[in-house]
């Protein structure tokens, strides 16, 4: 069996998670569903990144100790991937007994293998970044991304030989044996890495908040080293938990925003070339989304939570709507009043409707019994390419394309009501052609349910349940594999109402 694993970043517990965690985490769910549904042991990673100085400040700030801050936070953002429906596989925290042995183990290692030496450093730092910050990067004194002053750092720490890696590291991304996408930001990193890569400090003297260096005990490790070992413990990689997946290694997608990119596609390589490991085989980098043109923020108050989301529009539609607003690995800006737009014409007048009238129609010219034969030929190709243009989408990590090409046959099966003029046969007592409308039309519906799954899977299983059909991989498989479709039952139950305008 294939394998397929993919993970999210693990992220920061400074505050509760936002609509920029939910859409990295939306689309690796889909993905998730999607390779599992055709027969990938599919292992989907997500978690928390909990230590360093921007988490020991937070906690000070609302006077709890670290860890029963992050307890308070953790629970929040698994609440929230259960409100959406996400199904990972392991939730890993970086205060977890097996994660923080794991890391040790791995800094052990490298400095067992000589990558790893002590110098003096100075340097400024931005501890919301959680990284150096050279003085032209800087904007007014500030860092750009989040007007806040860098501090200095004067220490004596550790630090890894990246630079040695580097011209490796830029072979194996030229050769795309480890692919980024998209295109554009894939350039930049080739780019830089043909200016000089300096060494970098993976630890911290002043530091209490960070896992131990296991060779020094006066250093915690810097929270990004920290953070990027998750993709080896979280599947624990070394056995350290007792549950080795190492077969899964190496992973096949890391998922992440623009932001964090020179920390996958760079020094994660560097420390898996360190030891000796297989590197990841795609990197996805989606951009950054604006609210209303600005960037979300605390302190400008226009966080968007994805309850608020859910509130409105359900679990479904919150994920349909949030992974398919704009192109993926493009910036975006969000607004929830476009979301709605999108909700009633998309959701509410296109598929919904397609539904409501068609049952309402087999109800009415059937009585909901109708022993359902062939879809007419037009139809049947016109599935056909819909499915193509889906797994094309898949293929080529297009997810944002996935609910329009699904959302095009359903337009396509809206018009062909108004171009068949169903009522119209009724009337005439054209029974066999109106039988075949409705045939029609149900194979638009229930190949559009299949294909929803992984972007809506609640909704397609209330449209199965009109259909009174179960859904499972073989109904999946047979579609987008085989090209095949069939209705099982002929006598099916009342349609409510799937989407309410708002
Ligand atoms: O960087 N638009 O965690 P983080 C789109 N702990 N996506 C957004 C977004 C926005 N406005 N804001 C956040 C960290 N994201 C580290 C990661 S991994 C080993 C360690 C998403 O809490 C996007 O996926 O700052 C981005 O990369 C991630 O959240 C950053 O989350
Ligand atoms: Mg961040």
């Amino acid at each position: 069996m294939s394998k397929f694993y993919l993970t999210t970043p693990i992220y920061y517990v400074n505050d509760e998670p936002h609509i920029g965690h939910t859409y990295t985490t939306v689309i690796a769910d889909v993905l998730a569903r999607y390779y599992k549904l055709v027969g990938y042991e599919t292992f989907f990673l997500t978690g928390t990144d909990e230590h360093g100085n921007k988490i020991q400040e937070v906690a000070k700030k609302n006077n709890l100790e670290p860890k029963t801050y992050c307890d308070n936070i953790v629970e929040k953002f698994k609440i929230a991937w259960k409100l959406l429906d996400i199904g990972y596989n392991n939730f890993i925290r970086t205060t977890d007994d097996y994660h923080e042995k794991t890391v040790q183990y791995v800094l052990q290692k490298i400095y067992e293998s000589g990558d790893i030496y002590k110098k003096y450093y100075e340097g400024l730092y931005c501890i919301h970044c959680e990284k150096f910050i050279s003085e032209d990067e800087l904007v007014d004194g500030v860092c750009p991304d989040h007007k806040v002053a860098p501090v200095i750092h004067k220490e004596e720490n550790y630090f890894f030989k990246l630079s040695k890696y580097k011209d490796i590291i830029y072979e194996k991304i030229k050769s795309s044996e480890i692919k980024i996408y998209p295109e554009t930001r894939r350039n930049e990193i080739l780019g830089k890495l043909e200016l000089e890569v300096e060494d970098i400090s993976i630890s911290r003297k002043t530091l209490k908040w960070g896992i131990v260096l296991p060779f020094d005990s006066e250093q915690t490790i810097y929270v990004w080293i920290d953070a990027l070992i998750n993709y080896l413990s979280g599947i624990d990689y070394f056995g350290i938990k007792g549950q080795p997946l190492p077969h899964l290694w190496p992973c096949d997608l890391h998922l992440i925003g623009k932001d964090i990119l020179w920390f996958h596609a760079v020094i994660w390589p560097g420390l898996l070339l360190a030891l000796k490991l297989p590197l990841p085989k795609q990197i996805l980098a989606h951009g950054f989304f604006t609210i209303n043109g600005q960037k979300m923020s605390k302190t400008l108050g226009n966080v968007i939570k994805p309850k608020q989301l859910v509130d409105l529009f359900g679990i479904d539609a919150t994920r349909m709507l949030l992974i398919s607003n704009f192109p993926l690995g493009v910036d975006g800006d969000f607004s929830i009043d476009d979301l709605r737009k999108r909700y009633n014409t998309e959701l509410a007048d296109n598929l919904g409707n397609l539904i409501t009238r068609t049952f309402g129609m087999l109800d009415k010219y059937f009585s909901s019994n109708l022993e359902v034969k062939k879809p007419s030929l037009e139809v049947y190709q016109k599935i056909n390419e819909c499915v193509k243009e889906y797994e094309n989408c898949f293929s080529s990590l297009q997810i944002h394309k996935i609910p329009q090409t699904i959302l095009e046959l359903t337009s396509y099966a809206n018009w062909y009501v108004q171009y068949k003029t169903p009522w119209i046969l009724f009337k005439e007592a054209k029974t066999e052609e109106l039988k075949q409308v409705i045939f029609d039309l149900l194979y638009c519906i229930k190949a559009s349910a299949v294909l929803f799954y992984p972007v809506m899977p609640n909704v397609t299983l209330k449209i199965f349940e009109i259909l009174n059909e179960k859904f499972n991989e073989s109904v999946f498989v047979d579609l987008v594999k085989r090209s095949e479709i069939y209705i099982a039952s002929n006598k099916f139950n009342k349609s409510e109402i799937l989407f309410k305008k708002i």
